[in-house]
């Protein structure tokens, strides 16, 4: 079995980041809500448990608190944060509102020898931490005594040593707390005596094993393609788990890059030899998107398009009981709300098998404990191409998104060409790897211009470029002001039918990534 941390959610804007950072050295962590059911977390068997962060104050009437049984469960604990000053105030210690909150860095100073921090931190030296509380604790529960202080938090980290509780007021599983992963590491290693050894190798061979129990020996799978990372890396490991009883399918609809749809057949079909159906139906959503301008109603026109073209391509694979989906973890992890807001509906998201309940087909989803990154090392892993591996996110509903206003076949093909220089150049400048997703946007704007002698009044494109670590939130790439108006200049001249290009300079928030 493999050897599990369990962080506990209360809720922290960083929290995947724990897990993150613990996946990284090789420890295998999973995230659940604070009040997850204690018989549920026995039955995990974890090695150690984490307590995160929160946007709360434990001297809140009705602010959360971890489980009584998990103190008792003989497992190692670290409290982050929010989680260290339940933990105070759960063992019987007190934790005061600050009257003045800490934000940013900090510098920690060693008070005691710790287990915690041997071989990683000294006494001599300071070390930058994050600090982000408003509370902070007053009075330590009987055994636990100060291992590291901080200016603002006399309390900064704490240890109960024969428990093996330990407590932060920082945030190691941020970057600004430069040895933040490797003090985790060391909770995990050390204090919890985990071996390190979740690797995609061994991650590969488990994934494997599990489908083929899971399908049986006669069982037989569909899997949609979108050309995407996830919906490969998904194909390619089932094919490697179940052979020729997979067949996938790949629903052309006539939206996707230059080149994409013929690099799918190509791969899968002919490289991979995975039983492939490929759908060609960009004229059925090209009707049913025809005139239409609201993104909202793009969106479900393609949805539902989508939806019909797979089942009946689905209905035509004789005795397939099985729908593979490339679901990954941030999509799996149990929310936490803490403050009882609610959340509204920002896009209605389409994805390569959304498919209906009414399918009848059991899921297999081999990528549901994986972060992206992590899926894509798993790409590695299993030989892929880097082009593949590599490769930015697509939406489902394609370049659809990316023209505002009606589409046509026209400006598809307008949008095809400016989006393949654009792609090109970012390549051939060694950017690609650096920028989560790059694209070009064809406005319903057009404007004149002059090129040569000649007046021109052709279409303007916005093209954008940016960094995030998840897709939730976004920051504008610094191309350089070279850069761009070199990009601008190849587009204006390679791509016949536009001659503006503006560069979208807005992060998210308050933009989204995609323009619709
Ligand atoms: P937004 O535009 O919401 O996008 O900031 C966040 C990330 O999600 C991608 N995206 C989608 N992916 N189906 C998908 O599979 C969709 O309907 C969809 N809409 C947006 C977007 O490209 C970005 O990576």
């Amino acid at each position: 079995m493999t050897e599990l941390i369990l962080v506990l959610d209360f809720g922290s804007q960083v929290t995947q980041l724990i897990a993150r950072r613990l996946r990284e050295t090789g420890v295998y962590a999973e995230i659940l809500p604070f009040d997850t059911d204690t018989k549920r977390i026995a039955a995990l068997a974890p090695k150690g448990i984490i307590l995160s962060g929160g946007p709360m104050s434990v001297v809140d009437e009705g602010s959360p608190r971890a489980p009584m049984a998990v103190f008792d469960m003989g497992v190692p604990i670290f409290g982050i944060c929010y989680g260290q000053q339940t933990m105070c105030q759960q063992l019987g210690g007190k934790v005061i509102s600050g009257d003045t909150r800490e934000f940013g860095r900090a510098n920690l100073k060693i008070a005691a020898s710790s287990p915690l921090f041997q071989g990683l931190w000294d006494y001599d030296t300071q070390h930058q931490v994050w600090m982000s509380h408003g509370d902070k604790v007053d009075h330590l529960p009987d055994g636990f005594q100060v291992i590291a202080t901080s200016s603002g938090a006399p309390y900064a980290a704490i240890a109960d040593e024969s428990r093996k509780f330990y407590g932060v007021q920082f945030h190691p599983e941020v970057v600004h707390t430069p040895d933040g992963k490797a003090l985790l590491e060391r909770f995990a290693k050390v204090i919890c005596g985990c071996g390190g050894d979740w690797t995609m190798a061994s991650y590969r061979e488990q994934a494997i094993a599990a489908i083929r129990e899971k399908v049986g020996d006669e069982g037989k799978v569909i899997c949609g393609l979108s050309g995407g990372v996830d919906s490969s890396v998904t194909a390619v490991l089932i094919h490697e788990a179940i052979g020729e009883r997979l067949t996938c399918v790949f629903v052309d609809h006539g939206l996707m890059r230059k080149g994409e749809a013929d690099e799918v057949i190509r791969l899968f079909g002919d490289q991979y030899n995975i039983p492939l159906i490929h759908e060609n139906a960009a004229d059925l959503f090209l009707d049913r998107l025809d005139g239409v301008t609201d993104p909202e109603a793009k969106r479900k026109i393609i949805g539902a398009a989508f939806i019909d073209v797979f089942d009946k391509a689905a209905a035509s694979i004789d005795g397939a009981k099985f729908l593979a989906q490339g679901t990954l973890y941030p999509d799996v992890i149990e929310s936490v709300s803490v403050t009882g807001g609610t959340s509204v509906t920002i896009k209605s998201h389409h994805n390569v098998g959304g498919l209906p309940d009414d399918m009848a087909l059991e899921l297999v989803e081999p990528l549901r404990a994986l972060f992206k990154d992590e899926v894509r090392a798993l790409g590695r892993e299993l030989g892929m191409p880097e082009t593949l591996v590599g490769r930015h996110p697509f939406p489902g509903p394609g370049l659809a998104i990316r023209i505002p206003g009606a589409i046509t076949r026209e400006k598809l093909d307008l949008l095809r060409e400016a989006d393949a220089v654009y792609l090109d150049a970012i390549r051939k400048a060694g950017l690609y790897d650096e920028i989560w997703q790059a694209f070009a946007v064809l406005l319903p704007v057009r404007s004149v211009g002059v090129m040569g002698d000649a007046r021109s009044y052709d279409h303007a494109l916005a093209i954008r470029a940016v960094t995030s670590t998840d897709g939730m939130t976004a920051d504008v790439y610094p191309f350089s002001h070279d850069f761009l108006t070199h990009v601008a200049t190849r587009i204006v001249n390679e791509v016949k039918g536009i001659n503006r290009v503006t560069y979208d300079i807005t992060s998210k928030p308050p933009g989204t990534i995609e323009w619709e």
